[in-house]
This record gives C-alpha cells, structure tokens and sequence, in this order.
C-alpha cells in the first residue's frame, strides 16, 4: 500500500520538479514553451528571458532591414537570440533615461493585473554590463509601417481587443502610439494587437478622455508659474505654427534654460503647449487629422471589472520594479487612478443617457 502512494505520489509531483529544476538550472537549451500571446502571463517565459543563455545580440535595425520591413526608431535596441530557440529584444537607455526601462516592466506587468492589452513578457536584465529591459521578441509577417497591411490587418482584430489597448494606453497615459509602437500578430481566427514600446507610461501628463494628453516636455523653476493650487489650463493651450527652435526661443527667452533648446526638436505642423507648475507640457499630435486618439465608446464587462479593480496598493505592485525612481511619486500613481475614473464616469454616464 505505501509503495502504491509513493508511486501516486511520484507520478503527481514528477513533472513539476523535472520543471522547476529546469528552470533553476541555468541550463535551458532544452526548454521550450508555447510562446502564444494567451500564455503571456505564464512565468516559465520570464524564467526563459531571465535565465536563457545568450546565443547572439544583433541591432534592431538590420534584423528589420534584413526582412525588407521598414524602420521608425531611434532607440538602442537590440534582437537577442537565446539558447532555448526564443527571441528577445534589449533596449538600453543612458543611466538617465533608466525610468523607461522600468517602465516598460511596468506595463508588462499592468497588463498581467488587468488582462489586457497584449504586452509582450518583459523583465529588466544586464548584457554586457549594459542595464536595460529584455522582452519577448513576437515574430510578424504583417509590417505595421505599410499602411495598407496594417489597416487590413486590423479589420480581424477583435472590437474587444481594439478597446482594450485604448483604454489601456489612456489609463496608463502611452502617449506614444501608433503603428510604429503596435505589432500585429496573425492567427488562425483572429489577429492580436500587440502594444511595444510603452517607455511613455513613465512621462507625467494632463488629459481629458477623449482628447490627446499634454505630456510635460521640460521642467525648469526659472517659469515661476506659482499656479500650484490651480487646476490644469486645459482651456488655455497656445499654438505655434510650423515651430522652430528660434521661434521658441523668442516666446521664452532665457525662461527656459540653454540647455532646452539644444535638447528638444522642434516638428510637425502645430505645436500645442500650456505652461503648468513650473513646466511645459506638449500635446503631442495636435493638428494631427490622422492620428488615432485612445478613445472608445466600448467598455467590455471584464475590463470595466479590470479597471474597477485598480487602487493604490495594486499600482504600487505594478511599479514594484521601479521603486525608487523619480517619476514613481504618490502624485504620478494618483494620476493613473484619476484617469481610470475618468473612463468610468464616462461609461456610468453614457449608460445612463
Ligand atoms: N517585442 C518585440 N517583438 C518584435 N519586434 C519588436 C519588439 N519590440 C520592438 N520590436 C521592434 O523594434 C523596433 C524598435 O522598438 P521600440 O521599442 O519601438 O524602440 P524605440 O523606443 O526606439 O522606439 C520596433 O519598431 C519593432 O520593429
Ligand atoms: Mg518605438
């Protein structure tokens, strides 16, 4: 009877030892697992990306241009190939721009909390004494930047899935979308939409649902604004036509310091600004007839649920990886909480109209 339990016991617990031990061992050449968006939650892919060996690291760039696939980055990242057969992508940023890696963690992690959007596994890794995030590389045959395919792409991409991503670029402010920062993964019956990129999360903004966010572009104290205990001017944006570093330089003068006019680049037609708390914030797009605002008249129940979800204590589970940094205040993780009430009262609203 006892070599009968031991048996039971042995054939129950078998499998997941022979996993655990490999995925302590840092050995993984073996193990390969179903890398699907649906599994995306499975921590077996973090251990892959934590522990795979590193087989080479190639730029991004000429992996893409070696596809015949167009090219709309400026980042240093690179493609990882591992030893167990999975692909990664390393993007490193100067020790300063350190906060866009954590959140890019970061957002890998909401979309664990929340269900959605489809963010592909992330974790932040050291190679080559270069710190920076490591996230699941998802092969395409579908190029977001050739319009057409992109667009026919989307039309099988479900109304759930599109909502989603939306609501989940406003509530976590990625101000940064697009086609560029999107990949479309095809599938026997429906195509994902899969959100990279999302560094932006970590920027502060001010935004109205359904209007495009002001994203704090620069802060100096030489503004003097003393408006702390005023709310922010959405009403009171200015624009400057087909901007210029010479045209800003003449609004500020020596308000904003040298140094901001050698950093930023000044494009586009508009260039829509408020001056805020000793900042100014630029509503990134404006003017811009074409671009896709994150915006949707679809709330799904489980999203809704999702959403309802949040509070401080989950967030500060989200951001567990950036402790820390400076943009992780109370205040940044309050504006993530307001936006989501924002989107509730939306919806609260319009069911009752
Ligand atoms: N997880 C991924 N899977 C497949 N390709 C990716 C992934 N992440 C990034 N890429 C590719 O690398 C390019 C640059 O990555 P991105 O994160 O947008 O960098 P940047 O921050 O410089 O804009 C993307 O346009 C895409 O082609
Ligand atoms: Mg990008």
């Amino acid at each position: 009877m006892k070599s009968v339990v031991f048996f039971c016991f042995f054939i129950l617990f078998l499998p997941s030892r022979i996993l655990l031990a490999e995925i302590n061992n840092s050995n993984l050449s073996q193990f390969s697992i179903d890398t699907h968006p649906k599994n995306w939650k499975n921590d077996q892919i973090l251990a892959i990306l934590k522990k795979g060996k590193i087989i080479s690291i190639r730029p991004m760039k000429e992996h893409l241009e070696s596809c015949g696939k167009k090219v709309e980055f400026d980042g240093e990242v690179y493609l990882v190939e591992l030893d167990n057969g999975h692909k990664a992508v390393f993007k490193t940023f100067p020790p300063r721009h350190m906060a866009d890696a954590y959140a890019e963690v970061a957002a890998y992690e909401a979309s664990r909390v929340l269900g959605f959007p489809h963010i592909p596994p992330t974790v932040m890794t050291t190679l080559k004494d270069q710190k920076g995030s490591l996230q699941l590389f998802v092969e395409t045959d579908v190029d977001s930047l050739v319009p057409d395919l992109y667009e026919a792409a989307l039309k099988n991409v479900s109304a759930d899935d599109m909502a989603n991503l939306k609501l989940f670029y406003f509530v976590f402010g990625q101000w940064d979308t697009g086609p560029h920062n999107t990949l479309i993964l095809k599938d026997k019956t429906q195509n994902y939409l899969i959100a990279i990129d999302n560094s932006a999360i970590c920027n502060p903004q001010y935004v109205r649902y359904g209007e495009l966010p002001f994203v704090q572009l620069y802060y100096s104290d030489r503004l003097q604004t003393n408006d702390d205990d005023k709310p922010f001017p959405f009403d009171q944006a200015e624009i400057i036509k087909k901007p210029t570093t010479q045209k800003i330089r003449k609004i500020f003068g020596h308000k904003l310091p040298e140094d901001f006019y050698q950093q930023i680049k000044f494009y586009g037609p508009t260039f829509r600004y408020v001056i805020y708390r000793n900042a100014l914030w630029k509503q990134f797009h404006a003017g811009d007839e074409d671009f896709v605002l994150s915006f949707t008249d679809y709330l799904p129940e489980q999203t809704r649920k999702s959403l309802e979800g949040l509070n401080l204590a989950v967030l500060k589970r989200i951001f567990a990886c950036a402790k820390g940094e400076a943009f992780l205040t109370p205040g940044y993780l309050q504006t993530i909480l307001d936006r989501r009430d924002q989107v509730l009262t939306y919806f609260k609203r319009k069911a009752l109209s």
